[in-house]
């Protein structure tokens, strides 16, 4: 009687290990940043690369923002303009301008970033 338990306990916090783990996870559309916290070279920059800096580059970037500069993202993060313009946060500009919203995983990774320091990592 107590071996089983015993078993039941053990049974019930591996489960509520695998639970944890999960979290972790970026479950919409099936997308996972690779780490923990999204990192600023391996998740930021590949969606500022393919949605942003074609406009937002050294050739007169917009509002002062070349997206291809740390400096610049993090000024945008700091100021809370970068999650509430992709997010299409009422009352913000809508980027990327003129063309669809980021999927919800990567605005997710840039919540993630931002809420964890938006580091130069
Ligand atoms: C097609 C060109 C274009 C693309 C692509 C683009 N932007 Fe912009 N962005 C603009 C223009 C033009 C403005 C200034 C006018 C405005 O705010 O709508 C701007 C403004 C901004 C601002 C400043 C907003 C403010 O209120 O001062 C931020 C931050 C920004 N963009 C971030 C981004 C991010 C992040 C992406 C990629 C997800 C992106 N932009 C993609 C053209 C673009």
């Amino acid at each position: 009687m107590k071996k089983s338990l015993l078993f039941l306990l053990v049974a019930i916090l591996s489960q509520a290990c695998v639970k944890e783990n999960e979290v972790d996870k970026f479950p919409e559309d099936g997308c996972y940043s690779g780490s923990l916290r999204a990192s600023y070279s391996l998740d930021i920059r590949p969606i500022l690369d393919a949605n942003c800096i074609r406009c937002h580059n050294e050739n007169n970037p917009p509002k002062g923002y070349n997206l291809k500069l740390y400096a610049d993202v993090n000024r945008a993060a700091q100021n809370n303009l970068l999650f509430n313009v992709v997010n299409h946060t009422a009352g913000f500009s809508k980027m990327p301008s003129g063309a669809g919203k980021l999927v919800q995983c990567d605005i997710d990774k840039i919540r993630k970033w931002i809420e964890n320091g938006a580091l130069n990592d």
